[in-house]
């Protein structure tokens, strides 16, 4: 990466503003132990960096940079920008936000500022600049961490001012919007850009269902692209600030909920970031499929890229109704698991445990205690040395995947704001499944987004793609004219982007490219499911498998039929379809099939494309792979709490964790980790 050391970095959020100077001493010596080099500091400091509107103080900050410093430690600094001083709250309330509900908050918590509120952005963008300024010369400085995990959404009226003005820009007309909008319905025709308000619990959402249900749909689509856009604008008003000075500066934020954060479009922001950062709080028990799946998405971002493990805890979590420690070993498997996926740091929250308020209990490299001797301190240590004797080896490598899942933001939000047909149906959910076929099958996956290049994948699978963004179906079409394969379910090509219903049939854009017309989609109740009897046809056992959720009555157009459905009015008629297209092929699948399903059509296909799993290894043991300079690193993980067998073939091939060769069939220690170095050319 650009700009980064040539090593895995290693450490963590810092918090020595909590702390007498005499423990920073400490510190920097139970940080050598644990082989740290990297600190994130200054993420929660803006009231002792600015006590008031005019006084900047940052002689504590000197202090602990020059520290590190002295101790061979590179700083990651943030910006300080996640939790605004109680002064600014009190003497400009526009940094407050406001809930969906109306309900303007008071000071209080942190990521607690208005993405809109002219006060925070020019305190943030000052302060962004005022660290730049001082610390551009600075010799620990390593990397920019602008605020914290940023998000979350504000109701309030600049917020709102905001919204008419990105709805400007984007339509030009009210004609325009009206019509993208489709505000004929329910008499909601606008004539004035300032009769638009937004879609909150005060105006067009209510709760139902569990859930934040929406009125209209497209508006509230546009809400989620501008709450977004609104953050994103603040996150490069600090990068630009801090660019302003340091041209070569390595910015970054980290990314929330494991990566997927329903109310920022990471893929959009990945663009104006100059690597991607991930905080991964896996609850235990969490299938690791699905933490696979994100760290895939980080990787995928920027097709690609190395990301950063910007935080994980060293333990135990405390925010979670329970929070247990984490197994001896699980930190070390699951930190070698985002490894495994591109990460080129492994980092915690955070190095020493606080003594008090929210997150007291958090797990740290440094507990209460205050020591070296914990268990946690030792695992974490044998990890640093661990990254430390790695060195470069893996620095750069990339994983090398013929099979692609399109993820995309702007479908999440419009399919989960769809009212019917079922409530059931969830985006995440259902990546997912697609995503632990070929998970259970070794073949390596890319998490891409709409925007991604094609041509280098052999399968190409986008699961309920509901919205079709302009020019992508002819994207599609191009890619299976030139020999690829794509794979999409129900509930796809309904809509286009401001989700106006694509008439004619469904699915609308992609009906072409599948060779079919989709008539009634029927949902079905939790408990109810319905059957596939496949016909023998492309490769596939003639056998049946259950599916629930919904079911399709659709016709073909071209396409052969696989599978019919084995029940209901619609029984005999088509379920899963395969279309020839050009020289490849398109193949729809027409309702919520058990895994087996997807696990034999996947092993089909990706045979048929020759495409070969990373590795064979039994349940429970993870196999991934990342390429460089003609070698091939492959890591196992093994999830299981007990030891697995795994034949690694007749060859020796060196393992360079252990530093010994592997060969035939070995036992891979309970929570163990390997990752086998073999030569490709
Ligand atoms: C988030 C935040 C951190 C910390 C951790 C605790 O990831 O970024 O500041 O609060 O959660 O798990
Ligand atoms: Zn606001």
């Amino acid at each position: 990466m650009n700009g980064l050391p040539n090593k895995i970095l290693y450490g963590g959020d810092y918090n020595p503003e909590q702390w007498p100077r005499g423990v920073w001493e400490e510190d920097m010596r139970l940080f050598k132990l644990a082989r740290i080099d990297i600190a994130t500091v200054n993420v929660f400091s803006w009231a002792r960096n600015q006590p008031d509107e005019e006084t900047y103080r940052f002689e504590w900050l000197d202090d602990v940079l020059d520290m590190l410093h002295a101790n061979g430690v590179r700083a990651c600094l943030g910006t300080g920008t996640a939790a605004h001083p109680a002064w600014m709250a009190r003497a400009y309330p526009d940094v407050l936000t406001v809930d969906s509900q109306g309900r303007k908050k008071k000071y209080g918590r942190r990521h607690n500022s208005c993405p809109n509120s002219p006060t925070f952005r020019l305190y943030s963008e000052r302060m962004a600049r005022k660290l730049a300024e001082r610390y551009k010369d600075h010799p620990a400085l390593l990397l920019w961490h602008v605020n914290n995990e940023m998000g979350w959404r504000c109701y309030c009226d600049n917020c709102e001012q905001a919204f008419r003005v990105w709805l400007r820009e984007r339509y030009e007309t009210l004609d325009a919007l009206n019509n993208a909008w489709y505000t004929s319905f329910w008499g909601h025709t606008f004539y004035d850009w300032e009769e638009i308000v937004l879609p909150s619990q005060q105006s067009e959402h209510f709760s139902a269902f569990g859930h934040e249900a929406t009125a209209f749909p497209a508006m509230s689509i546009d809400y989620d692209r501008f709450n977004s856009d609104s953050f994103l604008a603040c996150y490069q008003l600090e990068r630009d600030a801090i660019k302003a000075v340091i041209p070569d500066a390595v910015v970054t934020t980290n990314f929330q909920s494991n990566g997927t954060y329903k109310p920022l479009d990471y893929f959009k922001w990945a663009k104006e970031m100059d690597v991607v950062a991930l905080d991964s709080y896996p609850e235990s028990g969490t299938p690791m499929s699905q933490i696979a799946m994100r760290h895939d998405l980080m990787r995928g971002l920027k097709q690609g890229k190395p990301f950063l493990l910007m935080e994980q805890s060293p333990s135990q979590l405390n925010w979670r109704e329970v929070n247990p420690l984490k197994r001896p070993g699980v930190m070390r498997l699951w930190s070698y698991q985002a490894v495994a996926r591109g990460a080129e740091a492994v980092m915690f929250f955070q190095l020493r445990r606080s003594a008090g308020a929210f997150e007291k209990f958090h797990g740290a490299v440094i507990d209460h205690a205050g020591h070296e001797h914990t268990r946690v301190f030792q695992e974490c240590a044998e990890l640093g040395q661990e990254l430390q004797r790695l060195g470069d080896a893996l620095i750069g490598a990339r994983t090398a995947s013929k099979v692609a899942i399109v993820f995309d933001w702007d479908n999440w939000w419009a399919l989960e704001h769809s009212s019917g047909p079922t409530t059931r149906l969830k985006y995440l959910q259902q990546i997912q499944r697609y995503y632990d076929a070929f998970y259970s099958l070794n073949v390596q996956v890319d998490m891409i987004g709409t925007e991604t290049r094609l041509d280098e994948y052999a399968l190409v699978v986008a699961p309920v793609l509901y919205m079709v963004k302009p020019g992508f179906a002819e994207k599609l079409e191009t890619y299976a004219a030139s020999g690829g394969t794509f794979v999409t379910t129900f509930f796809s090509g309904i809509v286009q982007e401001t989700d106006l219903v694509t008439l004619g049939g469904y699915p609308g854009e992609l009906r072409k490219l599948l060779g079919i017309w989709v008539e009634e989609i029927d949902p079905l109740f939790p408990g109810q499911s319905n059957f596939l009897v496949m016909q023998g046809k492309a490769s596939l056992p003639a056998v049946t498998y259950s599916c629930s959720l919904i079911c399709e009555r659709l016709h073909t157009e071209g396409a052969e039929t696989v599978a019919v459905y084995g029940a209901d009015f619609y029984a005999g008629m088509p379920a899963i379809t395969r279309n020839t297209f050009g020289k490849g092929e398109a193949w729809y699948i027409s309702s919520d099939t058990e895994e087996r399903f997807l696990i034999d059509l996947f092993s089909e296909l990706t045979t048929r494309n020759n495409i070969v799993p990373v590795a064979a290894t039994p349940p429970g043991v993870e196999a991934s792979a990342r390429a460089k300079d003609g070698k091939r690193y492959l890591f196992l993980l093994n999830h299981n709490d007990q030891p697995a067998k795994v034949n690694v073939g007749k060859a020796p091939l060196r393992e360079l964790l252990g530093g010994s060769d592997v060969s035939g069939e070995a036992s891979l220690p309970a929570h163990g980790v390997w990752i086998l170095e073999e030569r490709t050319e």
